[in-house]
């Protein structure tokens, strides 16, 4: 049932008490670059390259032409009298979008799933030479934002996993291997970004909601630090070009123009020397947003496809009438020509060679207009031999919770295969029938919304089980698919001549402009999709030996039938890109030995799981309100604290062969002896201004350049600033409401937490080496995937909270030892009086195993002198 908005304003009037609302602290000005560690040599070409450009040439680097204007999701303005066309920005965390010939990826979670950085790593490199060769300045990803508060989220499957360190590492791998390749990777978004109900009040009002304002994500500075943060710090020490600001708020104030979380934690306390790019539609504000931190407009437009933007054209006239300071516009140009340089733009750009508008050869270019027709799409292959790694990656995902007496691996000597349920054939429309991916037909590979790609084509387990089957029997074995999953009587009658019944369930999900089956973009329920319990239970009275494999977004509701004597065998394969028929096949029948791990915890009911999703406004007409109440305490930590026994816990997945963990050791090192910890103190440098101040005359329009209807430029029409701005309350606002100190440009004071990319150097020292053995005990060479968690040992601390862990192969018989090392960053609390991170007195203690459940190792952890 829906209120209306005022019947949800009576009904939560106590909650509408504007005084109570959570509040964001400002912090100015916004810090400017300063070419730190091994930014220096891109931050110096940057800084020569931006001295020489004009105000107007600053401001277009830094603004989008407008939605749908150029070839790319998002297009900023080029340096035409220097032959620079614009940086294209194009989505990006599984494989390139709205593009042809290009491979589908696994999906992120599925990467958390194979817990092996090395493949992160790679799959990285893969889609950044993709979107390189398709002329991608700009790869919009990878995810850690959602990281997956809630399990029924809609975006939770592009990022990785609700566990920090787990998506912390796999956002690192992801982003060197993408920049290696030579694109700007963007880690997003930043930050709150949990659930799509109201994330944007547009969207809200499409269906059914009239709020003004988007959600307000409240989160406390400890939380913040020691949940959401984190993954940001790893991508940042990674070296991240860019980070994508979010359509939330934070604490009431937009993501985009939020100086406590741009100005404060990202460029100050982490030292972030990229740039900050809107996400589409989350830009608000013009001169606010530029003090509080934003360095990119994307796509530039204030409500996408209006001819207006924030900037453009007005940002250049904020710097002339003398409203911004023109070394804030210096930052932002050197930010983004930093990132330029650092990953080697200059030496692999092509212009873009496809167009997100149209599969057609030829079409319009600025395709908002319909202007300018020509060849906008030249069907560039960039595959590659990818498939391999999405081969290999979608069976290292993939996760088996349940293997009674040895069902997996198959023979090959089933004489009667029955594969049922919909989700193992074919979307009859096509694999990419389906806009954005925005429908659950057929089997699911990729969940819906900007984080999709088209499929080159896609292998589904129906062809890859029939194509395996047959192959090895000679023809012999008789195979079945009913993918109807309302013809349960036809069911019933293959189930019951089958020696294994294969059953294909799907639970999908995605991003908020898109409501698949009532599911906007969150899921409505942790239940299967299009009858899938009773595809599982049909199969299940019919056949007692019954396999059940779940490609889902997250977790899905298990508990009527996971335990049933005649399912032998569960597989979650998670969302396997295009190769996903071939990757489950490998595992099904033992040529790859499964060593994935569920990235989050399989619950009995969705209470369990914590907070529900805001799917009801809950302030009036105002921003709903989520307070994160449930502080660091999401997925297991959440399971741990309430003592709730999940069905499978957070790092948790079998194999066809059995590892024995023995002989923990801990080892402080010479560093956790050597001094403390220092907190940073001192100043920075005052903010470098570059060439000469800018006048009016430098800025005009220039000669010979066509202007396309509606597309955003960054000149001045006219000498009358006021003409040029187009806004007819120009020069009304007095300069008195810009934020105390926002436009200083005067050394300031550092923060004790700061000082090198990620934060102060200090917390990434190693201060204690661990090892433990890891034997193979059972008779296969398998993968295993060891777990160091830590109790932290205060009473506000988990349970215990990953740390660290790998992926090792380990020959039967054979064991190997492990080590691995703990920095001063893993045994730290955020401490809100301090501003730093503290070593608490409390008893600490360190769990090896191969879940978050068990743990047959454990030591006390020596305390640091
Ligand atoms: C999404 C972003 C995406 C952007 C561009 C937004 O709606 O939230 O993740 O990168 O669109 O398509
Ligand atoms: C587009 C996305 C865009 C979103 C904004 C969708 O129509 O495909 O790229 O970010 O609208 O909400």
């Amino acid at each position: 049932m829906k209120f209306a908005w005022f019947e949800v304003a009576a009904l939560t009037a106590s909650v509408a008490n504007a005084n109570s609302l959570a509040y964001s602290p400002p912090y100015y000005p916004s810090p400017w670059m300063t070419g730190e560690g091994d930014w220096s040599e891109a931050y110096t070409r940057a800084v020569e390259f931006v001295s020489n450009l004009t105000l107007a040439e600053k401001v277009n680097l830094t603004t989008g032409s407008g939605w749908m204007q150029e070839s790319c999701v998002g297009e900023t303005g080029g340096i035409p009298r220097l032959g620079m066309w614009g940086m294209c920005m194009q989505d990006a965390p599984l494989g390139i979008r709205f593009s042809d010939y290009n491979s589908a990826f696994p999906a992120g979670v599925n990467v958390a799933a194979a817990w092996d950085k090395r493949l992160a790593y790679q799959r990285g490199v893969a889609m950044g030479e993709e979107h390189r060769d398709k002329g991608v300045d700009v790869q919009l990803g990878p995810v850690a934002g959602p990281l997956g508060k809630f399990p029924d989220g809609g975006r939770n499957w592009e990022g990785f996993s609700p566990d920090p360190v787990l998506t912390g590492v796999m956002m690192a791998e992801t982003i060197k291997g993408m920049q290696d390749a030579g694109v700007i990777a963007c880690a997003k978004h930043f930050i709150g970004n949990e659930q799509e109900h109201f994330r944007q009040s547009g969207e809200a009002q499409g269906y059914g909601y009239n709020i003004s304002q988007s959600l307000s994500s409240n989160i406390d500075d400890k939380t913040m630090h020691e949940l959401y943060l984190w993954p940001f710090v790893d991508s940042i020490r990674a070296g991240v070009g860019s980070v994508m600001c979010s359509y939330n708020q934070i604490n009431n104030s937009y993501g985009c123009a939020n100086s406590y979380s741009l100005n404060k934690l990202l460029k100050g306390e982490l030292g972030f020397q990229g740039f900050v790019m809107s996400d589409w539609g989350a830009h608000h504000s013009g001169v606010e947003s530029a003090l509080a931190g934003l360095d990119m407009s994307m796509p530039g437009d204030v409500i996408l496809g209006s001819p207006y933007s924030y900037w453009g054209t007005n940002l250049t006239i904020s710097v002339l009438n003398g409203t911004m300071p023109e070394w804030r516009v210096d930052d932002m140009a050197v930010r983004i020509m930093s990132a330029y340089y650092k990953v080697g733009r200059d030496r692999f750009r092509t212009p873009p060679n496809f167009s997100s508008w149209t599969r057609d050869e030829y079409n319009f270019q600025h395709s908002m207009v319909s202007e300018d027709w020509g060849k906008v799409n030249e069907r560039v292959n960039v595959q590659r031999d990818h498939a391999q790694i999405i081969r290999k990656i979608g069976s290292d995902s993939t996760v088996l919770l349940k293997n009674k007496g040895g069902a997996l691996p198959l023979t090959h000597n089933e004489k009667f295969i029955s594969i049922l349920g919909e989700d193992a054939g074919s979307n009859a429309h096509g694999a990419n029938g389906c806009d954005d991916r925005g429908c659950d037909n057929g089997t699911l590979a990729m969940g819906w919304g900007s984080g999709t790609a088209n499929y080159p084509y896609l292998i589904t387990p129906e062809q890859a089980i029939q194509n395996e089957a047959l192959e090895y029997s000679n023809g012999q074995t008789n195979v079945f698919a009913v993918t109807d999953n309302w013809a349960l009587t036809q069911m019933a009658a293959l189930a019951s001549q089958a020696d294994v019944a294969l059953v294909f369930v799907n639970a999908d999900s995605g991003e908020g402009f898109i409501n698949v089956d009532g599911n906007e973009g969150d899921r409505k329920n942790l239940t299967l999709w299009k009858n899938g319990e009773e595809v599982i239970k049909t199969a299940s009275q019919h056949c007692n030996n019954t396999i059940v494999v779940i490609h889902s977004t997250s977790a899905v509701l298990i508990s009527d039938w996971y335990d049933n004597d005649n399912i032998t065998a569960i597989i979650w394969a998670g969302l396997p890109g295009q190769e996903s028929g071939h990757s489950l096949v490998d595992v099904l029948y033992g040529r790859i030995n499964p060593g994935g791990k569920t990235p989050f915890t399989w619950g009995k009911t969705r209470k369990d799981y914590g907070p529900p999703l805001v799917t009801v406004p809950n302030n009036g007409a105002d921003a709903p309100q989520d307070n994160f109440e449930d502080g660091v305490f999401i997925d297991y930590r959440r399971f741990d604290k309430d003592n709730i026994e999940p069905i499978y816990e957070f790092g948790y997945g079998l194999s066809y062969t059995k590892f024995a963990f023995s002989d923990i050791k801990v080892t402080p090192l010479a560093s956790s002896q050597r001094g403390e910890y220092k907190a940073t103190t001192g100043k920075s440098q005052k903010a470098p201004v570059l060439g000469e101040p800018s006048t009016v005359s430098d800025n005009l329009f220039p000669e010979g350049i066509k202007r396309v209807r509606q597309y955003l430029y960054p000149w001045l029409n006219s000498t009358d600033l006021r003409a040029s701005s187009g806004d007819p309350d120009y020069g009304m606002d007095s300069k008195d409401y810009l934020p105390e100190g926002a436009t200083d440009g005067s050394p300031q004071d550092l923060l004790p937490s700061s000082g090198s990319s990620g934060g102060n150097p200090g917390l990434f020292e190693d201060l204690y080496q661990v090892t433990a053995t890891i034997t193979n005990t059972g008779s296969v060479t398998g993968d295993e995937v060891p777990q160091l968690y830590l109790s932290l040992g205060g009473n506000d601390d988990p349970t215990k909270v990953l740390r660290q862990f790998d992926r090792v192969t380990i020959a039967p018989g054979q064991s190997l030892q492990w080590t691995t090392t703990l920095t001063r960053r893993d045994v730290s609390n955020w401490d809100v009086a301090s501003q730093n991170w503290v070593i608490s007195g409390a008893q600490k203690k360190v769990y090896v195993g191969n879940s978050s459940r068990k743990l047959p190792l454990s030591a006390d952890l020596p305390s640091v002198e």
